[in-house]
């Protein structure tokens, strides 16, 4: 692999999937790869999970780790070519791709949507800006419309789970008080719409996925249907695609519960956090014997080692 950005730059999902999970067997065994190799983050917005797994996933391959917070620490970005910088941004992506890219190996850089224009997020505006400038191989650590070190640790944590040859795996909205971004359920459909799964698509109407990610996938529009004989229960919250950002509805009938869970097969819950209680699931099943959560986190030490190794085994050389 020389980039991760989305699932196309993967070869083989599955086979990553295999790899991740040998790799969490013995986290140290490549740790020479990235000797002498330096592993940039760059972060436009907050992060726990994506922050903590990826460092630990470069430190377990033997890398250093540089972070910066342009959203505290950095220069305010200009991201438009051709701009006349006389306004609030003091420096332009095209100079800070290529100076990261003198000091580091690979490069992840995190990057929200606006929300507010449609176009510009799906066309991933800053990621695809920035991965242009770098010299390096650039790795999402989640862009204005996907997550796909997110999805490769969910995949990973199904197949460590499931009890079954084809496990019915169901994706829930669930309500939130504010607009959040479709980057989490679009990569859990590119990915998961590949494992061998049932999958099932449920959400109240109005709150579509675009249909470049979702055409072909069995979508239910009523929840408790859905979640019948469900193996793994994959909650998530996302704003309309089709009124673009907005909230529809704030519906506390589709919050996750004990009783949404018994219809289930005794499923599992998964979640990517960091979860709102009691809002999207109640305490009873987060905190429950089916829970996933934790794990699901956990596994993305494994999901980011398995593509930085691949990236380095490719070859990954930056300037210094
Ligand atoms: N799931 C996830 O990406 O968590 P963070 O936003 O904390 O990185």
């Amino acid at each position: 692999m020389n980039q991760f950005l989305s699932i196309d730059d993967v070869p083989d999902p599955a086979g990553l999937v295999k790899e991740a999970l040998v790799i969490k067997t013995d986290p140290f065994a490549f740790s020479h790869l990235g000797k002498n190799k330096t592993l940039g983050l760059v972060f436009l917005n907050p992060s726990l999970r994506t922050r903590m797994s990826t460092q630990r996933a470069a430190q377990n391959l033997g890398m250093d780790v540089m972070v910066l917070n342009v959203d505290k620490d950095g220069w305010q970005l200009e991201f438009e070519d051709g701009a006349i910088m006389n306004g609030a941004s003091q420096e332009h992506i095209k100079e800070a791709a290529a100076v990261i890219s003198q000091y580091c190996d690979i490069i992840g850089i995190r990057t929200f949507p606006s929300l507010q224009d449609r176009e510009a997020d799906y066309n991933e505006k800053i990621l695809r800006s920035f991965a242009r400038n770098a010299t390096v191989p650039v790795i999402s650590l989640e862009s204005a419309t996907l997550h796909p070190l997110q999805s490769l640790a969910d995949w990973l944590t199904i197949e460590e789970h499931k009890t079954k040859d084809m496990p019915k795996v169901v994706l829930t909205w669930a309500p939130h008080p504010k607009a959040l971004p479709q980057s989490v359920p679009n990569s859990f459909v590119q990915w998961i719409r590949k494992a061998p799964v049932e999958f099932v698509i449920t959400h109240p109407e109005g709150y579509e996925l675009n249909s470049r990610f979702t055409a072909g996938v069995t979508i239910e529009y009523d929840q408790n249907k859905a979640l019948a004989g469900a193996d793994f229960v994959y909650a998530k919250n996302w704003s309309s695609y089709n009124e673009y950002g907005k909230i529809l509805s704030q519906d506390s009938s589709w919050m996750v519960t004990e009783e949404k869970m018994a219809l289930t097969n005794q499923g599992s819950f998964m979640h990517c956090l960091p979860v709102r209680r009691n809002v999207i699931v109640t305490d009873q099943v987060l905190d429950g014997p089916n829970s996933l959560i934790i794990n699901e986190a956990g596994n993305r030490v494994y999901a980011a080692q398995a593509v930085l190794k691949s990236i380095l085994e490719n070859g990954a050389s930056g300037s210094n």
